[in-house]
């Protein structure tokens, strides 16, 4: 399988002479087309500028960035954002939040099948009879499922998805991963998902593969296959003991490297 993303290298500094800060330093990995890769680390270790850098929506200091072996230069309609923050635009009802994003890749297309691509997806996400809202009458996890809607309504080959379920409440986040893999999963051409996320559960479950950055500034710490057979059943994946050791192993990573974190820190003081 050719590897729709490569990284090499990633340097990213953000600020001026002075006042600079590493966000990233020299991160390396690839990803395969079609897999979905999750990846986690302590807030501030630059997860979300690795996205950006990523869609095209932040710049970087060294190294180098690929899709589809072309360096990224910017933003482009092979890659769709699902952010943290609810990023619907509020003025408009949720059909036609969904129908700006097709119009931006289906330009000059008639109205009416837009509309129709807008509504198959919002059907997907089984909002069909919220189309005619707006975002302040939707919760937050149906904003969530618009805003998923308009990513893959555009068709993008890769998603790029910072926490999008992080503001959900547990219940709905659990929904809306369930959501996530079904839609994924039923894609004839599997897409290509970089999925942030602060829950290692929520890797687990919905990844191929988990990418742990070292505490900032981020580098790759742990780069590790889930293995687990899909469909996955949640009930089922949990139950087994296979699960729980990988679990623990996983967790054991994630805190051992805060409390070498905490020692460095502490023999500075
Ligand atoms: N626009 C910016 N200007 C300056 N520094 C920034 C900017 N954006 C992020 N940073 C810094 O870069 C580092 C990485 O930030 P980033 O937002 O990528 O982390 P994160 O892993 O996504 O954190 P969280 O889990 O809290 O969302 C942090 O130290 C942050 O303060
Ligand atoms: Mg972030």
């Amino acid at each position: 399988m050719k590897n729709k993303i490569d990284i090499s290298g990633l340097i990213v500094e953000y600020g001026e002479r002075g006042g600079k800060n590493l966000a990233l330093d020299g991160v390396t990995f690839s990803v395969p087309e079609g897999q979905f890769v999750s990846v986690v680390g302590s807030s501030g270790c630059g997860k979300s500028t690795l996205l950006y850098v990523l869609g095209g929506l932040c710049g970087f200091t060294g190294g180098t960035v690929l899709i589809d072996g072309k360096p990224v230069t910017g933003p482009g309609s092979d890659r769709g954002f699902v952010f943290q923050q609810y990023s619907l635009f509020p003025w408009m009802t949720a059909r036609k939040n969904v129908m700006f994003g097709v119009a931006q890749v289906r330009r000059g297309y008639p109205r009416r099948e837009i509309r129709a691509v807008a509504d198959e997806y919002l059907n997907k996400v089984g909002l069909t009879n919220a189309a005619h809202r707006y975002p302040s009458r939707l919760s937050g996890g149906m904003q969530q499922r618009v805003a998923i809607a308009r990513t893959l309504a555009m068709g993008a080959d890769v998603l790029l998805m910072d926490e999008p379920f992080g503001a959900v409440d547990a219940k709905n986040r659990v929904l809306l991963q369930e959501l996530l893999l079904d839609l994924w999963s039923d894609e004839t051409k599997r897409k290509t998902v970089v999925f942030v996320t602060h829950d290692l559960d929520e890797a687990i479950f919905l990844s191929d593969r988990i990418i742990m950055l070292t505490d900032s500034p981020g580098s790759v710490y742990l780069d590790i296959a889930v293995e687990f057979p899909r469909p996955r059943y949640r009930d089922e994946m949990m139950k087994s003991i296979v699960y729980d050791d990988f679990r623990r192993t996983l967790f054991a990573d994630f805190f051992g490297q805060k409390e070498k974190k905490i020692e460095r820190d502490s023999f500075i003081i």
